[in-house]
């Protein structure tokens, strides 16, 4: 399966530090925003990608990740000339899906936790899935409910009554058919592609399937500056406790044998002094001596 990141949109809530450089590129602790849905993706087994981004932006990303062949990443870029909808992802990247199911994350989403996406994505086939995850506000996000036997029962966008407190984080999955889908819906009152319209649509058709992520998985929120700066004490905190780093891009692409250590021994010996290429270091070492 292939996935799409989609990184544009306005990012006018963290004004005035989006001024010159877009949300996903702002720090997350230690690593760009942007690194945690790409090892999300990385986790989920998916290494050919394609980042859409804005007019501005997309060049930024360019430079940050080039063609992704450090982390055995096939990474493509596309821009969304104006924000016209999370759904208008597929528009932008018709070429890129074709046919074939496909993976979408949003940039500013962030997973942590045994979500077991490689088995999802593995036996993903038709239709489209989502997520649903328990938070206290739900009223935030698009809400999902769902009958005991885990039947979508709706779906909404912000709703002001949440018929449930299952948010549906950013990140979906859809079959070959979801460009055709997203070329039926009809922009909302705000004049965007809904997400939340082409979930329903597959909904109506019954074809959507929702997935509880239960505790111990954290889903974290990054678009405000409070949100933002919670993540990053969020990653802090596990990093120090536990010494390993979360989305170490890296790390993931040696675990996934998606690059050889000799490959990441380049790769390293690129990179500048920093504690980042210290831990890298540090895995490959270990990676050896254990083979
Ligand atoms: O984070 C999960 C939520 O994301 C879902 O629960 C909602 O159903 C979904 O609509 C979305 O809600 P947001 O309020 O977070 O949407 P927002 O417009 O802020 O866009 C989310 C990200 O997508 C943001 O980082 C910018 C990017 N984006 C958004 C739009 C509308 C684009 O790149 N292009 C766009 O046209």
């Amino acid at each position: 399966m292939r996935g799409i990141v989609l990184a544009g949109g306005a990012g006018t809530r963290l004004d005035p530090m989006t001024r010159v450089a877009s949300k996903q590129l702002q720090p997350v602790y230690d690593k760009p925003m942007i690194y945690y849905p790409l090892a999300t993706l990385m986790e989920a087994g998916i290494s050919e990608i394609l980042i859409i981004s804005t007019p501005t932006d997309t060049p930024r990303f360019e430079e940050l990740l080039g063609d992704g062949s450090p982390w055995g990443l096939s990474i493509e870029y596309a821009v969304q000339e104006r924000p016209g909808g999370i759904a208008q992802a597929f528009l932008v990247g018709e070429s890129f899906v074709g046919d074939e199911p496909v993976a979408l994350i949003l940039g500013d989403n962030i997973f942590y936790g045994a979500l077991g996406l490689a088995e999802i994505v593995g036996a993903f086939t038709e239709g489209a899935m989502v997520f649903g995850y328990p938070v206290s506000d739900p009223l935030r996000y698009g809400v999902v409910e769902l009958a005991a036997d885990g039947k979508v029962l709706s779906l909404e966008e912000k709703p002001e009554r949440p018929k449930s407190n299952l948010a549906v984080p950013g990140f979906y999955l859809y079959d070959g058919r979801v460009v055709q889908m997203t070329k039926g819906l009809r922009p909302s009152a705000r004049g965007e592609l809904e997400i939340t319209d082409l979930n329903r649509a597959y909904m109506e058709e019954g074809s959507l399937r929702a997935v509880r992520l239960g505790r111990g998985i954290a889903w974290l929120d990054s678009g405000t500056h409070d949100s933002l700066l919670e993540a990053a004490n969020f990653i802090a905190t596990i990093e120090h406790r536990q010494g390993l780093k979360i989305a170490c891009l890296e790390e993931i692409a040696l675990q996934q044998g998606l690059v050889t250590p000799e490959e990441m021994e380049t790769t390293l010996a690129a990179m500048p002094n920093s504690t980042y290429r210290d831990y890298v270091a540090g895995v490959l070492e270990e990676h050896q001596s254990a083979q």
